[in-house]
């Protein structure tokens, strides 16, 4: 199974991404966790230009994200699931659609052309969306990063933008109201996923 984790900065994503990868490994399965933008060396090359450069166009920043991703999903993913692996990835193709699509207004309908085409078309079999109340999600994420600076107008348009996503594709994303003990939304997704597959 391939599954992704997407929500705003601060939802606790990559808590749960940990703790689902722990569950399924205690089940004797080979998993594969890893995040975006990174999991490669390449990508982790392109994580610091996004994160910690200098202001970009919004198609510079959604091609430098795809970019990515193509090395990621042709170096890491593809061929895990080919072995037969478990893949969990911290934020995936969403990201880009909500951040870049809809929060930077470039279009959903563009960035995602963009991204299935460096992908090769791969979709996960499920995307768990955290989602917390932006202030909330603000206090928690403490504002680190390039795009974690871009302020509360942002923050909500990306909150916003998730909702829409969650709208538009409703087999394939989950929605989980995140403002709860890890350990109980763990076992939420984890019963929530097992209905799925
Ligand atoms: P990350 O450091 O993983 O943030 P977090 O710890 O909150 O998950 O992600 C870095 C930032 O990059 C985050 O603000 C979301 C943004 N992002 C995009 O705008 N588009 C994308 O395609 C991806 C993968 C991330």
């Amino acid at each position: 199974m391939f599954v992704t984790f997407e929500g705003p900065d601060g939802s606790g994503k990559s808590t749960q991404a940990e703790l689902l990868r722990a569950a399924l490994a205690a089940e004797g399965r080979e998993v594969v966790l890893t995040r975006e933008p990174g999991g490669t060396a390449l990508g982790e090359r392109i994580r610091e230009l996004l994160l910690e450069g200098d202001p970009m166009s919004p198609w510079a920043e959604a091609a430098l994200f795809a970019a990515s991703r193509a090395q990621h999903v042709e170096q890491v993913i593809l061929p895990a699931l080919e072995r037969g692996a478990d893949v969990i990835c911290d934020r995936y193709l969403d990201s880009s659609l909500a951040y870049q699509g809809i929060a930077r207004g470039l279009g959903v309908e563009a960035v995602l052309e963009l991204n299935l085409r460096a992908t090769h078309g791969l979709l996960p079999d499920a995307t768990v969306l955290l989602l917390v109340d932006p202030a909330v999600a603000a206090a928690r994420s403490g504002a680190t990063d390039r795009l974690e600076r871009e302020g509360d107008g942002f923050r909500s348009r990306v909150d916003a933008a998730y909702r829409e996503l969650a709208t538009r594709f409703p087999e394939r994303i989950l929605v989980v109201e995140a403002d709860r003990p890890p350990d109980e939304l763990a076992r939420e997704i984890r019963e929530r996923l097992r209905e799925r597959s």
